[in-house]
């Protein structure tokens, strides 16, 4: 396994948005990278084509997958909800099946997915989540039931993988390492908003984090109320930029 110094890295669903902000914080750590993509993509890839290897094909693919991430330390994956394929447990499988023993993995999905059943919604997203479920995949546009079992997958996984929740998103530059909760509902999360770029800081800085390893954090900006007052009434003045409850503490 080579340091961070010296790192490859796969990234998964390298031509969407988190996708190409995750190529560009390991690009700028100096890290070899290389992206999946669909073929139909590569040209979103255009601008980053000669700084990184792109493999082309359907990230579902089995031997897509392995050849992407032959001789990979890492891999980071975006578990996309879109379409009714099976397209994000089957990316799961692809690479919890093919990626180097030992290689950390780290995939990404929304608030929605729960490992363990502690998760308290607001009952506005509880609404959200029940009328679009059934609603989007009758006009097979998305499954999300399709990335619960992606994650199902990962969670009895003995893999090295982390499982990054992310909040609502939006684009917008940088607020540094978002905050972390094992539970939805903790009130550090409840402001409810991650800029993309963040998401993906995140979910790269979660490599060199053993602390993360089988873990499924929620994730919320470092700068948002919830998050700032968490900071004021528990950490002092600064944002504590990793955990927020402590093993034992979940609600
Ligand atoms: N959007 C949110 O508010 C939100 C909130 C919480 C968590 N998340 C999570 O964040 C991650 C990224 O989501 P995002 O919304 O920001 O989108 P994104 O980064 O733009 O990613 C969308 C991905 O879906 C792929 N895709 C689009 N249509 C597809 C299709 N029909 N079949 C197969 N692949 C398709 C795209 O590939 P191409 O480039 O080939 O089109 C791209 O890799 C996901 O894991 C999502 O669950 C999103």
């Amino acid at each position: 396994m080579s340091t961070s110094a010296t790192r490859r890295v796969c990234v998964i669903g390298a031509s969407g948005k988190l996708g190409r902000y995750m190529v560009r914080h390991a690009l700028d750590r100096g890290w070899e990278v290389v992206g999946v993509c669909r073929e139909r993509s590569v040209p979103k890839l255009a601008d980053l084509a000669d700084r990184m290897t792109i493999v082309p094909g359907p990230t579902n693919d089995p031997e897509v997958i392995r050849k992407a991430a032959a001789g990979c330390d890492a891999v980071l994956t975006v578990l996309v909800p879109w379409g009714v394929q099976r397209y994000s447990s089957g990316t799961a499988q692809a690479v919890l099946d093919h990626a180097e023993p030992g290689a950390r993995l780290v995939f990404s999905c929304g608030w929605h997915i729960s490992r363990d059943g502690g998760d308290r919604y607001p009952w506005k997203f509880r609404m959200m989540v029940r009328v679009i479920t059934p609603l989007a995949r009758l006009a097979r546009v998305v499954d999300v039931n399709d990335q619960v079992e992606a994650c199902r997958r990962v969670f009895a996984s003995d893999r090295r993988w982390t499982v990054v929740r992310g909040s609502d998103l939006e684009e917008g530059d940088s607020q540094g390492l978002p905050v972390w909760s094992r539970h939805v509902g903790d009130p550090v999360l409840a402001s409810n908003l991650t800029r993309r770029v963040d998401f993906a800081l995140f979910m790269v800085e979660a490599l060199d984090d053993e602390s993360l390893v089988r873990e499924a954090p929620a994730i919320v900006g470092r700068l948002t109320p919830s998050a700032l007052s968490h900071s004021a009434a528990g950490t002092g003045t600064e944002v504590s930029a990793h955990e927020t409850e402590q093993p034992g503490e979940a609600s």
